[in-house]
């Protein structure tokens, strides 16, 4: 008898906002704020979907490299979008979380981010989890300093260095693994993105833009990912 797989963490990457926006004849920032108000829809889908935890990729390490204009429009949105979006979202029972290197951040959005973290911290229903100038490989580094740091110090042998204890010096130390990955917008990277997270995650790749992303294809995955057979290296 084969029984279903239950989903609890979906991870996304939003890709495909510019083209979305070049398809219109309009200029890429204008596909972000399509994107951004796809996430309110899509947090709202989430939690009807019985999903408990959502990460999402914002803005990666990398992102910093864009052009001044595109990164300082991004913070603009992302600043607007702290103060309206995400405290709706919060009083709804939802519980936020970034992820990332917030010393990249302006001193005004971090200071939103942590209130928003504290203020939602007892909520119950759902997890949303944005990563906001995130970068695996970054996140990885850091978590072996701060494992190398303890052995220096004498509070860890070399050989009490487990699996659990690299997922413990993570920025996602509090949430389970994702179980499904999506990236929208056709292209079929991980770009560093959950590395270590997404060992045993079940990946699925659409052609459709993040603005266009609705909560019908949403469940069409969560549907196919409950049918796939999840090994986990055994046979
Ligand atoms: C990728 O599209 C998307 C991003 C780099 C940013 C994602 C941001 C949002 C969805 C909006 C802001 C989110 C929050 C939480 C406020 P792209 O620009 O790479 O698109 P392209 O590949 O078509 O050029």
């Amino acid at each position: 008898m084969t029984t279903e797989n239950s989903c609890t963490h979906v991870a996304i990457i939003m890709d495909g906002n510019g083209r979305w926006a070049r398809k219109r004849g309009m200029p890429r920032t204008y596909g972000h704020r399509k994107g951004a108000e796809n996430v309110v829809k899509i947090t709202r889908s989430m939690k009807e979907s019985g999903i408990r935890y959502l990460t999402l990729y914002a803005f990666s390490t990398e992102n910093w490299q864009r052009s001044k204009d595109e990164v300082d429009a991004l913070m603009q949105l992302l600043n607007e979008y702290l103060d309206k979006e995400l405290k709706e979202i919060m009083d709804n029972n939802v519980r936020i979380l970034f992820i990332g290197e917030r010393n990249m951040l302006s001193p005004g959005i971090r200071e939103k981010m942590a209130f928003l973290e504290r203020e939602s911290a007892q909520n119950t229903e759902l997890t949303l989890c944005i990563a906001l100038s995130y970068g695996s490989r970054q996140e990885i580094v850091a978590a072996v300093k701060r494992i190398a740091k303890k052995v220096a110090d004498g509070e860890l042998e070399i050989s009490q260095i487990t699996t659990d204890t690299v997922s413990d010096a993570l920025y996602t130390k509090d949430i389970p693994d994702p179980d499904i990955l999506i990236r929208t917008s056709g292209e079929k990277r991980i770009s560093n993105y959950l590395l270590w997270q997404a060992a045993y995650t079940e990946f699925f790749f659409t052609d459709t833009l993040w603005p266009d992303f609705s909560k019908e294809e949403l469940c069409e995955i969560i549907q196919a990912f409950k049918n796939r057979e999840r090994r986990y290296g055994k046979n």
